[in-house]
């Protein structure tokens, strides 16, 4: 069977496709068979990204090029959404995914959208059990990001327990279109670090 992830969020801007993209890369590392379509399809989405450099190590689909048998072959169909999508397309994608990963940052606006987000997702019954969410660009060192995972879960939300922490590497692998893992120097090994760890939480 394909788990087919989705990842959405009703605020732009919060690590969509940075984390489409990573969790894509650390499945195919743990060799599972792995591909993302960009529903986006700006510049800045996950498509743009496989092209600026020499390749990601999964396949990055437009939805035209999307062929259900071949996902059917899959384990994992990544989906990156455009930010702020209308909620009849957050119903529409909670329909056709198994997973609703919602990343969130840890500031009170992007916690409030991230709980009206689950608010809406709840009232629509089956996505209930679909959605968790992803503590992203958590600072590494305030204890912000554990706070805002406690505060989630006691408001009745699946958290991640992996905290995505903020590092400048994904800026750099974006910019050179590969894995923070790729990126020499910095908290390059700490970033992937974290990736990994959620890749096996989410599969
Ligand atoms: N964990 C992180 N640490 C540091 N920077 C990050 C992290 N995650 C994302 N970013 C940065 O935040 C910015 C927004 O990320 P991204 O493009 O992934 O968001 P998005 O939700 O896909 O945006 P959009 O709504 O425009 O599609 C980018 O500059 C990205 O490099
Ligand atoms: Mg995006």
């Amino acid at each position: 069977m394909t788990a087919v992830i989705a990842i959405t969020s009703e605020k732009g801007g919060v690590g969509k496709s940075t984390l489409a993209v990573h969790l894509a890369g650390a499945f195919a590392e743990r060799g599972l068979r792995v591909a993302l379509v960009d529903e986006d399809g700006r510049v800045g989405s996950s498509l743009g990204w496989g092209r600026r450099g020499p390749g990601l190590p999964f396949a990055v689909l437009e939805p035209g090029d999307v062929k259900p048998k071949a996902v059917r072959d899959l384990d994992a169909f990544l989906i990156d959404t455009e930010g702020r999508p209308r909620r009849r397309e957050l119903r529409e994608l909670s329909e056709r995914a198994d997973t609703i990963l919602v990343p969130s940052g840890v500031s009170t606006l992007e916690l409030e959208s991230t709980l009206s987000l689950a608010d809406f997702l709840n009232s629509e019954g089956a996505a209930r059990r679909k959605l968790k969410v992803v503590l992203t660009r958590v600072p590494p060192t305030s204890g912000a990001g554990e706070r805002a995972r406690e505060d989630l879960r006691e408001a009745g939300l699946t958290v991640c327990n992996t905290l995505v922490r903020q590092y400048a590497s994904y800026l750099r692998a974006a910019e050179l279109g590969v894995l923070c893992r790729d990126v020499q120097g910095g908290r390059s090994a700490q970033a992937w670090a974290d990736i990994l760890s959620l890749s096996r939480e989410v599969l």
